[in-house]
């Protein structure tokens, strides 16, 4: 088991767990060394090493290209920043098709410097998660619209919009919680089914997509947050900076200090078709 600064990885999942209905939790996605020392100073409560890395970092169209050597060697660089906050590894696609292979992979991440796993899915993988709980490893469940099924689903959509979807994430949610997960992240659920789930549900429930306050917590993509990924921006992202912007102009500052106006403007030029310079 895990010890930084002298708490367990499992009890910090215990205390965030015991958040459900109080103080509100707030997860992030990290990646790397220096936005996990940075997210972790600003006293965020979890940070999840996800997936999405595939599309925010590697530049693949979707999270099914994402391997587990590409998950082991982000939840390392993240876990090097000694987080206070607690470092969640997502299973990849495949890594968990059967109880003994999600244990295996939960191990090679806690390795690597997980301190708790996410995989997604309900009924169909309460033997995973219990199978990782076993091994004292804290696990977050996934429910709602599930990125590793894009291909499957055709799309990403909102879920929970008919009785019979409710019903159904409910079902998912228990058998999730009765393995012994310590928070589900609920994605793209519709407002009133999230409410309503967070309302029933013993363990807190970590929204994103679902609308400000539905569940006990959010957990936003990072350069969602930052605007640091500027090609694709889900309509749901609430962006407090706009990263994109200021590298652009931090770096164009550097290009005329490097090598005048002049060069930068013909560059601008250049770029926006106006000019064509072979110089
Ligand atoms: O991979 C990820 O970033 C996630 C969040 C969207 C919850 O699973």
């Amino acid at each position: 088991m895990l010890l930084l600064c002298g708490v367990t990885a499992l009890q910090k999942a215990d205390c965030l767990r015991a958040r459900k209905g109080g103080r509100r939790i707030a997860a992030l996605t990290a990646y790397d060394y220096p936005s996990a020392r940075l997210l972790d100073e600003c006293g965020v409560d979890v940070l999840l090493v996800g997936d999405s890395l595939g599309m925010v970092v590697l530049g693949f169209p979707d999270t099914t290209h994402v391997t587990l050597d590409h998950m082991l060697h982000h939840v390392a660089a993240v876990s090097r920043a000694q987080c206070r906050a607690l470092v969640v590894g997502d299973l990849p696609i495949h890594s968990y098709d059967h109880p003994a292979q999600a244990l295996a992979t939960a191990r090679q991440l806690v390795a690597a410097g997980a301190e708790a796993v996410k995989l997604e899915g309900g009924r169909s993988q309460a033997e995973q998660v219990r199978a990782i709980t076993a091994a004292g490893i804290p696990v977050m469940g996934h429910l709602g619209m599930l990125p590793q099924s894009v291909l499957e689903e055709g799309g990403y959509r909102k879920k929970g919009k008919t009785a019979e979807q409710a019903a159904a994430l409910r079902e998912d949610a228990l058998a999730l919680s009765d393995a012994g997960v310590f928070a589900i992240v609920l994605e793209s659920v519709v407002p009133e089914a999230a409410r309503d789930l967070t309302k029933w549900l013993a363990v807190p429930t970590i929204g994103i997509g679902c609308g400000g306050l539905t569940c006990d917590g959010e957990v936003a993509v990072v350069t969602d947050l930052l605007g640091s990924f500027p090609w694709f921006v889900p309509p749901f992202a609430q962006p407090e900076a706009d990263l994109a912007g200021t590298t652009h102009q931090a770096v164009a500052r550097y290009i005329a200090r490097v090598c005048g106006e002049d060069f930068l403007n013909r560059n601008r030029a250049k770029r926006d078709g106006r000019t064509v310079d072979s110089k």
